[in-house]
């Protein structure tokens, strides 16, 4: 596999979980890959397993922290050359519970951190020189439909799909831009989805089980790759067939 051979992504969020996959799948398919996450001890475990420092650097950060941004783009500029994938993967969800009583500041948070951050990673990676590329914003089920219990989070990430059509339109020709939706992945984040009742939740999906981060890397390398070269602006619901019920999670 070397169908991203020469390119050179950031993954934001990608110490474990699904960004570590992607991470992972971009290193197996010839790229080189910059990795962020706030624990600097777990970034460095996480270059070693991806192969060390000739093909993965990482730098510890916030994703709504702009000199962190700014930083992380000079450091793969100076270790591997100009950006030529972004992988906004950095998400946060501090907050279940209804609308009615949700608190504002985890609200302007997840705002923060989900919306702008992934504003500012895409701005600072063309001040990088992000010219020819492609960036794919992981989105979710729950800002493709509504998500009772998670639903500010939905908001936040249907906000990602809209900013990926509008971010394809303006960045087109040079830079394609999609999204990814994922239903639920047994990753740290989603623990709380499933852990001690998996069969029973993966029995609601017609493909009867949930998602592993190697499924949501599949498709985020398949949009950077060539075989996409005529996507853009579109959102891929990965997801075991569970919209196709009606349900998100
Ligand atoms: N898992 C699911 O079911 C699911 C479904 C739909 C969408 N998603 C989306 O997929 C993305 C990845 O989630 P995941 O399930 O892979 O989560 P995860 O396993 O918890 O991994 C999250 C990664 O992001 C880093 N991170 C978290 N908050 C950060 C911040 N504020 N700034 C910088 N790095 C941060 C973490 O490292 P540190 O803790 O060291 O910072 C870690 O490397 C998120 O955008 C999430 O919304 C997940």
């Amino acid at each position: 596999m070397s169908k991203l051979s020469g390119a050179v992504a950031i993954v934001t969020g990608a110490s474990r979980g699904i960004g570590f996959a992607i991470a992972q799948r971009f290193v197996a398919e010839g790229a080189r890959v910059c990795i962020t996450g706030r624990d600097t001890e777990a970034l460095e475990t996480a270059v070693k397993e991806l192969g060390g420092a000739d093909v993965a650097i990482g730098v510890p950060g916030k994703g709504d922290d702009a000199d962190h941004r700014a930083a992380v783009v000079d450091a793969v500029r100076d270790a591997f050359g100009p950006v030529s994938i972004l992988v906004n993967n950095v998400g946060i969800n501090p907050a279940y519970g209804p609308l009615a009583g949700l608190d504002l500041g985890a609200a302007r948070k997840m705002v923060d951190v989900n919306v702008l951050g992934t504003l500012g990673w895409v701005q600072e990676a063309l001040r990088g020189g992000l010219d020819g590329g492609s960036i794919v914003n992981i989105s979710s089920v729950s800002g493709v439909r509504p998500a009772p219990g998670i639903a500010f989070y939905g908001v936040t990430k249907a906000a990602l799909i809209h900013l990926t059509e509008e971010l394809a339109v303006e960045l087109a020709p040079a830079v394609r831009v999609n999204a990814v939706a994922p239903a639920v992945v047994k990753t740290r984040f989603a623990t709380a989805l499933y852990e001690g009742r998996e069969e029973k939740v993966a029995a609601t999906y017609p493909l009867k089980r949930l998602g592993t981060p190697e499924d949501i890397a599949g498709a985020v390398a398949f949009l950077c790759s060539p075989d996409a070269a005529w996507i853009t602006g579109q959102t891929l619901v990965v997801d075991g067939g569970l919209t196709l019920t009606g349900a998100v999670q």
